[in-house]
């Protein structure tokens, strides 16, 4: 096994993070810089969010180097997240760690945001390797996976529209709850009764089956318009205050009610024993607890702590290992693409 350090920086979205690991899961450095400003405009706005990530990338690099007890002489390889995400907050990690890697001579990889989700349990815990079924759940993405090896991701079910955080954000943002609206929902929705607003859970039909285009994708449009609806009749009847826990837990209830039911089937069909969860809407323990609830005993469910289950620098460098260990380089050409596609994405059994 190696014990090469490596440095890796993400900055997809809204967070700058720099990571050092040593070998495969040792974390020497980690830091996550979090912009909070976006709570302003109840939302991030990307040309903030660049200009932002610019400011603290140099500080956010040496932090997580001092915390290493390294100087960037000594780090062996780099790498850096190449989309999918905004395209001017992408560009500067990966200009960042570009010029970083030319300079000292060193390897250089580029990362998919979503295949780092995937890798984040790992750090925490070594059981939670392939076979398995993972559900990605991110402000941008909602995957439902079968991997059955590293690089090898069957695609069983995606959203239709809305990815479940941005659904989080949006219903957070109709009922006045701020952003970012996941851990909003999740605190109001404790003190609620989803009886009150009994949304239905979405996509769900008792007659389909594995074959069916529909059962394993997922949509959360169609909910966010019935509470944007509920919400109306409830400001009209002066009443909407008094019923935000309820609509946040009822809310909750019927979006990860899919998401559980989904992962569920993915269960079944494939008989994988292990499901990793990954991607910021992991962090919610209702999420978490109706998915263990549901599992069986046979079945372990892996959940990354709240830190590396959003955005960081750590899975990026998870991630990256596994691609520098199978020979891959990237040179200079590499580029950041906001609509990036997954590697070694199959559908249907079949590689793209
Ligand atoms: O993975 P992530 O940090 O960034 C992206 O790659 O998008 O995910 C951020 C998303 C946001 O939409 C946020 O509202 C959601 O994760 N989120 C949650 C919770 N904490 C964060 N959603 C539901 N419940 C939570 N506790
Ligand atoms: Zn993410």
């Amino acid at each position: 096994m190696t014990d090469r350090c490596l440095l890796a920086v993400e900055s997809s979205c809204d967070d700058t993070s720099a990571a050092v690991l040593r070998g495969e899961s040792e974390l020497l450095g980690h830091i996550i810089a979090t912009q909070d400003m976006h709570a302003e405009y109840g939302g991030v706005v990307p040309e903030v969010a660049s200009r932002a990530q610019l400011r603290v990338i140099d500080g956010v690099v040496s932090t997580a180097l001092a915390e290493a007890d390294m100087t960037l002489a000594a780090i062996d390889e780099f790498a850096v997240t190449a989309g999918p995400g905004l395209i001017g907050s992408l560009l500067v990690g990966l200009n960042w760690v570009k010029g970083a890697a030319y300079a000292r001579r060193r390897p250089l990889v580029g990362v998919h945001h979503m295949e780092a989700h995937l890798f984040a349990t790992t750090l925490e815990d070594e059981r939670a390797q392939p076979p398995f079924v993972a559900l990605l759940v991110s402000g941008g993405h909602t995957l439902l996976l079968h991997v059955e090896e590293w690089g090898r991701y069957h695609l069983l079910g995606q959203t239709r529209d809305d990815a479940a955080g941005e659904a989080f954000d949006k219903v957070a943002r109709l009922m006045g709850l701020g952003y970012p609206g996941g851990p909003a929902i999740e605190r109001m929705a404790r003190d609620g009764d989803a009886t009150r607003h009994p949304f239905p859970v979405p996509m769900i039909r008792g007659d389909s089956g594995p074959d069916d285009d529909d059962y394993y994708d997922m949509s959360f449009s169609g909910l966010k318009t019935a509470v944007l609806l509920r919400v109306r009749e409830l400001e009209e009847s002066g009443r909407l205050e008094e019923e935000i826990p309820h609509l946040a837990a009822a809310f909750q209830q019927a979006a990860l009610g899919q998401l559980v039911e989904k992962t569920l089937r993915a269960v079944q069909a494939s008989g994988c024993q292990r499901v990793v969860l990954g991607g910021g809407v992991a962090r919610n323990r209702a999420l978490a607890d109706g998915l263990g609830g549901r599992l069986g005993p046979k079945v372990t469910l892996f959940v990354p702590s709240p830190r590396l289950a959003t955005d960081n620098a750590a899975m990026v460098a998870r991630a990256a290992r596994f691609h520098l260990d199978r020979g891959e380089r990237a040179d200079l050409e590499l580029n950041a693409r906001a609509d990036l596609p997954m590697p070694g994405i199959v559908r249907n059994g079949a590689s793209p």
